[in-house]
């Protein structure tokens, strides 16, 4: 997500922070920002803040020519509290400027705090929870910087990374860790640390990992690290031998395997934060019953894997909460005749936020009178900002074209968007609920289990590698899955694959069937588990080799064994919430088959990770 660095030492600051703002860029980001304590007297904080690329940063501050100074702090941030604007991108400065801050992170204490602030006389020029952290430096400064630090770290609550600058104390700067990454880096003349690695390996390979609840006082010649309570800690020095590229992408070969890997950090990003105390709170926006009750029917609409998402969260919606879900592509919606008035609910999906038919679909509802549900990745995106409401998939930035955690976090919000509304329509009694949050709770557990299967996974690929077509089955929700499946093997390996509801094989797919045709079973849903067995009886008695996807240990799925060249056992979940566990193992194959077929991963031809055409 967001990058952060810090530079105290002997040469100029500026050139340094932009060349290390410039390796983050990978991870995604939408403004940019930096801050110099430049020589003289006094002292002074300059600050250079952009919205969009680091490139403009260079542009502003002539490449760091313009920000003579040998300490500073840079960001790059991806917009959570407000919007990416050049006064929300970090640093902020105390409102006389004595203090400059780069965070990573939420404080989520931030209301209450600013309301004191305001009400002190301090103003503030952005909407983020961060200026709240330098007007609070500034409060409560008594002189000494590390004092000043400790006493604001006790005040605040959230998860973070800062970086922070004193005008007072022009070489040192301060690093502070508590749930988001940041290394130091130790050098010769110089210290510095940074979120990424990569910012580093270019000065120094000598670094320290930063635990939770640290923070380091850093000047050109000393790293001090110390406990939240202020005792010193000895450095653990450890020598990083990852290659620029290799760091990147934090020791992956591929971001799409790095993204992956990050899905059950991403799926909890999405769930925890709204289930608290047993409740479902939404966003900062909640639905009554009269207004859930309003709704005649819902839509759900977007592209690719969002629409196959959105088939998936169908299913969930309408056996929870008894309403008509039709899931439409939106690049059909938007020119379709559908009857659309007020009692339609349009649920948008999409990861980038920027589709552009999932935008001009949104658009013709509205204007239609549908309420607009956004669910997207990018904060302050075209879509977010046409909704109504929005609830944020928090996936953090995707960089692989092929989505995998946007999927994944997009499937975790319409379970639920369905288990709140069901509540809300009095649909589930106090047990249903509480049972329903209990497996909301266990999804990110059920995708770190299923990365176990990536081993498994590496093995299987070599059946389909030379595969001029794969058929892959399943049956409801597995229909919708084995569409993601089938979806993540075209783009990324170029191999052609379709994806159909298993009841209709007999009506014509079938004749396809012949010795040694690959077959992908998705068998995970446990109601239609015997149905799903017919099917793959019926394409095993036409001589397919079929790879069948099973819940582990579900009374009844050892008969598939019978019928199946093999097994793939996904985490057992519960029916309407069992795919997001059981795409991990398609996502995987798919890569594992494209790289032993040597193909762009990341950046498959003919594809971009965002289609802001028509
Ligand atoms: O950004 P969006 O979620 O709106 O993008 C929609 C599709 O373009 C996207 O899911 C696409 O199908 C992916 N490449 C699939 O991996």
């Amino acid at each position: 997500m967001c990058g952060i660095i810090g530079f105290t030492g002997l040469k100029q600051a500026a050139p340094i922070l932009l060349e290390g703002l410039a390796r983050m860029e990978y991870r995604g980001y939408d403004s940019a920002g930096v801050a110099v304590v430049s020589a003289g007297s006094p002292a002074q904080i300059r600050l250079e803040k952009v919205s969009g690329k680091v490139a403009g940063l260079y542009e502003k501050t002539e490449n760091g020519a313009a920000f003579p100074g040998t300490c500073g702090i840079g960001h790059t941030r991806w917009a959570t509290h407000g919007a990416p604007t050049d006064f929300n991108a970090h640093p902020h400065l105390s409102q006389s400027g004595l203090f400059a801050v780069a965070h990573n992170g939420i404080i989520e204490n931030f209301v209450p705090l600013k309301k004191e602030l305001l009400a002190k006389g301090y103003t503030f020029k952005s909407q983020t929870d961060t200026e709240v952290v330098a007007q609070l430096l500034e409060d409560n400064y008594n002189g000494d910087f590390q004092q000043t630090v400790e006493k604001v770290l006790s005040l605040i609550d959230g998860s973070y990374a800062f970086a922070i600058l004193c005008r007072e104390d022009p070489q040192t700067i301060f690093a502070v860790k508590k749930n988001s990454p940041l290394i130091l880096g130790q050098g010769d003349g110089f210290n510095l640390f940074a979120s990424d690695v990569t910012a580093l390996v270019e000065h120094t390979r000598d670094v320290v990992y930063m635990e939770d609840g640290q923070y380091a006082k850093v000047t050109p010649d000393s790293i001090e690290l110390f406990a939240e309570d202020g005792s010193p800690l000895p450095l653990a020095v450890t020598r990083v031998t990852l290659s620029v590229s290799a760091a990147e992408k934090g020791g992956y070969e591929h971001f799409m395997m790095k993204e992956i890997m990050e899905q059950p950090e991403a799926v909890e990003r999405a769930l925890t934060p709204r289930l608290k105390n047993n409740e479902i709170v939404l966003d900062g926006f909640s639905l009554t019953k009269e207004d859930l009750a309003h709704f005649h029917k819902i839509i759900i609409t977007a592209c690719g894997s969002a629409y196959y998402a959105g088939l998936a969260g169908k299913y969930a919606i309408e056996k929870l909460c008894g309403l008509p879900v039709d899931v439409q592509l939106a690049s059909e919606l938007r020119y379709s005749d559908i009857p659309i008035d007020d009692h339609c609910l349009l649920i948008a999906v999409s990861q980038s936020g920027e589709t552009a038919d999932t935008l001009a679909a949104v658009k013709e509802c509205k204007a239609k009178g549908a309420k607009v549900l956004a669910i997207v990745n990018v904060v302050e995106s075209a879509i977010a900002k046409q909704a109504d409401h929005v609830l944020y998939t928090w996936a953090g930035p995707e960089v692989a074209v092929a989505t995998t955690k946007g999927y994944t976090t997009q499937l975790a919000v319409l379970y639920l968007f369905a288990v709140y509304a069901a509540h809300v329509l009095g649909r589930l009694d106090d047990a249903a609920y509480a049972g329903l949050i209990g497996e909301l709770r266990q999804l990110p557990e059920a995708v770190r289990s299923a990365l176990k299967l990536d081993c498994e996974m590496e093995d299987l690929a070599p059946h389909f590698k030379d595969a001029e077509h794969v058929f892959f089955l399943g049956r409801n929700t597995d229909s919708a899955l084995a569409m993601e499946g089938a979806l993540k093997l075209k783009e990324i390996s170029y191999i052609h694959a379709e994806a159909y509801a298993a009841g209709e094989l007999k009506h014509g797919t079938i004749a396809l069937i012949d010795k040694g045709t690959p077959v992908a079973a998705v068998c995970t849903n446990e109601a239609l588990l015997e149905k799903s067995l017919s099917n793959v009886i019926e394409v095993w008695a036409r001589g397919a080799d079929v790879t069948a996807f099973v819940p582990a240990g579900l009374p009844g799925s050892e008969q598939v064994r019978d019928y199946a060249a093999r097994i793939v056992e996904v985490p057992h979940l519960r029916g309407i919430f069992a795919s997001i566990a059981a795409v991990v193992p398609l996502q995987l194959l798919a890569y594992h088959v494209a790289k032993l077929r040597g193909c762009s991963i990341d950046k498959p031809k003919n594809l971009a990770k965002s289609v802001t055409v028509e």
